[in-house]
């Protein structure tokens, strides 16, 4: 096994009163691809935020590498080299592909050029003087993604980047991932269209009630897609 980049241990968390993470575990190694998979309201985008430092009451475990982040401050955490990229793509509706891509500072070694990032996605140099409001779904969700490239982070956190996406931005969103993989950054994607991240990661981590309830490698995904089908079903 990889080296783990992301260890995360008996995590509880809560939003006031309200308990939303149950005990998840898991781990992510260095330069792998994991997902959490999962209906609506397991927890999923809790956990991405809890291992950002935005959820402010947990418990439990969070290691990066060898170091116990669990209760370190959002900013802290993007010093070290994870970026987050939410479920409501985050961009500057008002400003163009290129001032969006330059805004983001660049907090670690080894963030990508501008340059990089239109040869990794070339609709976007074509677009570069577009302003965000006149971006597809598709092109702000690859803005939001390339964004977070420009940081230098390597443990990139994203959060359902193919939902309510076209067929064929999915496939665009796939190589993406695929590209950033084999340039070694380390993934965990959180995805409820499970086709879509069958084809790229290597584990796949079934969350319901905040909690992992399965866990299934690659190598035995194709024995078991009915058993993950089932858990994704509404
Ligand atoms: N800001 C919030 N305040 C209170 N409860 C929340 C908040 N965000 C999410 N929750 C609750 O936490 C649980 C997990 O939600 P979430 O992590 O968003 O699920 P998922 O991303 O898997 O759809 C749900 O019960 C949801 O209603
Ligand atoms: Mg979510």
């Amino acid at each position: 096994m990889n080296s783990a980049a992301l260890t995360v241990n008996d995590l509880h968390g809560w939003y006031g009163e309200s308990k939303a993470l149950h005990g998840m575990q898991f781990r992510v190694g260095r330069g792998e691809v994991v997902t959490l998979l999962g209906r609506n309201g397991a927890g999923k985008t809790t956990t991405l935020r809890a291992v950002m430092g935005l959820l402010r009451r947990k418990t439990g475990e969070i290691r990066y590498g060898d170091e116990e982040i669990t209760d370190r401050l959002p900013e802290y955490i993007a010093r070290r080299g994870i970026a987050y990229c939410p479920e409501e793509r985050s961009i500057f509706a008002s400003l163009t592909v290129e001032e969006n891509l330059l805004l983001p500072p660049v907090i670690a070694d080894g963030g990508m050029s501008v340059d990089d990032i239109y040869a990794l996605f070339p609709n976007l140099q074509e677009r570069r003087k577009s302003p965000g409001t006149r971006l597809s779904g598709g092109e702000q969700q690859m803005l939001a993604i390339a964004r977070i490239l420009r940081t230098g982070a390597t443990l990139l956190l994203l959060d359902e980047p193919t939902e309510g996406l076209a067929p064929v931005l999915i496939q665009q969103i796939g190589t993406v991932i695929g590209k950033l993989k084999q340039s070694g950054f380390t993934m965990l994607l959180v995805e409820q269209n499970f086709r879509f991240a069958s084809k790229l990661a290597d584990r796949h981590y079934v969350v319901e009630h905040g909690q992992v309830i399965d866990t299934v490698e690659a190598t035995d995904v194709a024995e078991n897609i009915d058993r993950i089908q089932n858990y994704l079903k509404v």
